[in-house]
């Protein structure tokens, strides 16, 4: 399974290489998860439940929650899943659609039961199952934890006809904005009337104030059961627009590298400026999406430039220096000297 020199700062350097910032969420997430798999291997011979740390990431839309976990469970290399609590909020059947989330584990496990008792499954949205008086108990969000709760402590289920999925070992993920859970929190926390110390104090009177505790959940609309099954909280900032800057540019897989790849096989070079990076992150903070964004505003920024390149062979760079500006063609002219050409027009 989980290796010995797989150490959570290992896991820290391999999530550093796909996920920008969030450098405490990323900390406490390689511990939970080391832990959990440590305790799998050194007492799984052992009887007696082993106490299980779910962890529970709370943080805006598109700030890298889904990202981190899939990035994890590449590198664990254990079955994952994501699951949608709106969509067992929004189901009658909540127990089938549970089931079918663990047959979902056991497919990625390649049938294998056991293994898939091993794995990962994030359920996003959890924020969603928040209790409210208006509804109907059958589809309430506190059916929901309650249907919830069983399967994080660990329980059989039936999958089909004869066969049990034990989630005991199954180390579960909830993920959500929490919407106005930042209110709450100012409200009830008020470590800040405690000293009057710079420095150091203020720190730690920082990071307080920072906690999410578990009664601010409960005032949101987790019940307490519930909140008590996720002790691990995991919070992820807002995306700053430096760090919406470097998504683009600095993971592995970012954009612009898969862009300047595209290209390269046509045989052009492709060069945007820095500016359009700080114009794209400028409009991506105004669509509140966090890193969500980027991707649509960079392919359109893209899509004029990929229609004209493959009709000029001549063409061998491409530059775009601003949003408002139109990208300027340059075309080989055989000896090494590169000139801009006058912007080809697509008939
Ligand atoms: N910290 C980050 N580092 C790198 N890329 C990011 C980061 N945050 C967001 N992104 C980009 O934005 C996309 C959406 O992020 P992700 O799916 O992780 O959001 P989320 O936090 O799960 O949001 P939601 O609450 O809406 O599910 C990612 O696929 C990635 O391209
Ligand atoms: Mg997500």
């Amino acid at each position: 399974m989980l290796s010995k020199e797989l150490t959570p700062r290992a896991i820290v350097d391999f999530l550093d290489q796909y996920v920008i910032g969030q450098e405490e969420a990323k900390r406490t997430l390689a511990v939970a998860v080391y832990a959990h798999y440590r305790k799998l291997s050194t007492l799984s011979q052992k009887a007696g439940a082993i106490a299980k740390s779910n962890v529970l990431l709370i943080g805006s839309s598109g700030t890298g929650k889904t990202l981190a976990c899939e990035t994890l469970s590449r590198l664990l290399g254990v079955p994952f899943v994501t699951a949608d609590a709106t969509s067992l909020a929004q189901t009658r059947f909540v127990s089938d659609e549970i089931e079918a989330i663990l047959q979902r584990l056991v497919d990625k496990a390649d049938g294998d039961v056991k293994e898939a008792g091993r794995g990962i499954v994030f359920i996003d949205e959890i924020d969603k199952l928040k209790t409210s008086n208006s509804e109907s108990r059958a589809t309430s969000g506190e059916s929901v934890q309650h249907a919830l709760l069983k399967i994080m402590e660990g329980t059989p289920v039936k999958l089909g006809t004869d066969r049990y999925i034990d989630t005991t070992n199954i180390l579960f993920i909830c993920g959500g904005a929490f919407v106005g859970l930042d209110k709450i929190m100012a409200r009830t926390h008020s470590f800040g009337f405690i000293s009057t110390a710079e420095g150091d104090d203020k720190n730690i009177l920082d990071r307080l104030n920072d906690r999410v505790k578990p009664t601010d959940l409960f005032e949101f609309g987790l019940i307490p059961e519930f909140t008590g099954r996720l002790p691990v909280i995991v919070r992820f900032r807002d995306l700053t627009r430096e760090m919406l800057v470097r998504i683009m540019s600095v993971p592995k897989n970012a954009i612009y590298h898969q862009f300047r790849e595209v290209f390269h096989a046509e045989g052009v070079e492709l060069v945007v400026g820095p500016l359009v990076f700080e114009q794209i992150a400028e409009i991506a903070i105004e669509y509140k999406t966090g890193g969500r964004s980027l991707r649509g505003i960079f392919e359109e920024l893209m899509t004029p430039i990929l229609y004209v390149v493959p009709d000029h062979p001549q063409i061998c760079r491409v530059e775009v220096k601003s949003l408002f500006e139109a990208p300027r063609y340059f075309r080989d002219q055989g000896s090494g000297i590169r000139d801009q050409e006058s912007t080809p027009k697509p008939a």
